[in-house]
C-alpha cells in the first residue's frame, strides 16, 4: 500500500459520504488528496482532519456539469501537487420517482451531474494522464448501473450510461498504460439513502418510519442482509487505483444484490 506515498488522489463528491471515505482511506496509505465538490465549506473540514493526522489535502470548489469549472480546478490540483495519478469521479445525486413525475428538467438534472459529470471529470483528468502515460481512473457507478429499478429510471439511465462510458473510455486509452474502471455501491447509508427526503424515506410503506424502511429495504434487497459501508466502497476503489491490469471492469460492492 506504500506505493501510494506521493500519488495524488482527485476525489469528486468528497464532502458526501463515499467520497469522505474514499478520501481517508487514500490518505492513510499515503497519498495526496484533493477534495473537490460544490463549495469548499464541504471540503475544507475534512482537508483539516487529513492534515491534522499528517497527509496533504487540498479544498476546492467545482462543478462537475461544467467542463470549465472542472479544468480550473484540476489545474489547482497540478499547481499544488505537480501532477495527478488517479482520479475518482464520484459525484453523484439521486431523484427518485416514476415515468409521469419524472419531468425534464428533473431527467437533465441526474443525468448531468451523473453521467455528464463523469464524462466531464474523465476528459480532463485524461488531458493530464495521456502525456504522462500512466494513470488511474474510477468512475462511481452503482448497483443501479447492471440492472432497473422502479422509479428510479433516470437514475439507472445515468448509471449505466456510466459504465459503458467507462468501458469504451478503458479500450480507448488500454495502450498508454491508463486504466479506467467503474465501482458499483450496493445499499449505503450516506445522505442518499438515510434522512428527509433520502430513498429510504420515499420507499416508506404505510405506517412506516424512515429507520424501518430503511431496515426493510436492507434485508429484503441485500443477499447478505446488512448494508455497505463507505469504507467498503473506498477499499475497492483504492484496489483499483492499485491494479494495473484490471481495466474496463465494473466492480460490484453490494453484498450479493447484483449476482
Ligand atoms: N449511497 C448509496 O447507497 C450509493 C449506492 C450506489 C451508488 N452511489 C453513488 O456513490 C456516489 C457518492 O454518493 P454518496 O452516497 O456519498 O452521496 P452523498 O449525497 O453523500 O454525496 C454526493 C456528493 O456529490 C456532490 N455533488 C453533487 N452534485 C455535484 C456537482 N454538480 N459537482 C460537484 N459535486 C457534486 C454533493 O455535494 C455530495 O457531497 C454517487 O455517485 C452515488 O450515485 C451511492
Amino acid at each position: 500500500m506504500c506505493k501510494f506515498k506521493n500519488k495524488i488522489v482527485f476525489i469528486t463528491g468528497a464532502g458526501g459520504g463515499i467520497g469522505k471515505a474514499t478520501a481517508m482511506t487514500f490518505a492513510k496509505v499515503g497519498a495526496n488528496v484533493v477534495l473537490a465538490d460544490v463549495k469548499k465549506e464541504f471540503v475544507e473540514p475534512l482537508a483539516q482532519d487529513i492534515q491534522k493526522l499528517g497527509g496533504k489535502a487540498l479544498a476546492l470548489a467545482l462543478d462537475v456539469t461544467e467542463y470549465q469549472s472542472v479544468k480550473n480546478a484540476v489545474d489547482e490540483a497540478v499547481k499544488t501537487f505537480g501532477t495527478l495519478d488517479i482520479a475518482v469521479n464520484n459525484a453523484g445525486v439521486v431523484g427518485i420517482g416514476s415515468i409521469e413525475e419524472i419531468d425534464e428538467q428533473e431527467w437533465d438534472r441526474v443525468l448531468s451531474v451523473n453521467a455528464k459529470g463523469v464524462f466531464i471529470c474523465t476528459k480532463v483528468a485524461l488531458e493530464v494522464m495521456k502525456p504522462q502515460k500512466s494513470g488511474a481512473i474510477i468512475n462511481t457507478a452503482s448497483i443501479a448501473g447492471k440492472m432497473g429499478m422502479a422509479h428510479l429510471s433516470h437514475y439507472v439511465a445515468s448509471k449505466f450510461a456510466v459504465i459503458g462510458f467507462t468501458n469504451s473510455i478503458a479500450k480507448e486509452v488500454a495502450e498508454t498504460g491508463i486504466t479506467v474502471n467503474a465501482i458499483c455501491p450496493g445499499i449505503i447509508g450516506t445522505g442518499m439513502w438515510r434522512g428527509e427526503g433520502g430513498i429510504a424515506d420515499r420507499w416508506k410503506q404505510p405506517g412506516e418510519t424512515e429507520a424501518q424502511s430503511w431496515e426493510r429495504n436492507k434485508k429484503t434487497l441485500i443477499p447478505q442482509g446488512v448494508d455497505q459501508s463507505a469504507e467498503d466502497i473506498a477499499e475497492a476503489v483504492v484496489f483499483l487505483a492499485s491494479a494495473p491490469h484490471i481495466t474496463g471492469q465494473a466492480i460490484a460492492v453490494d453484498g450479493g444484490m447484483t449476482m
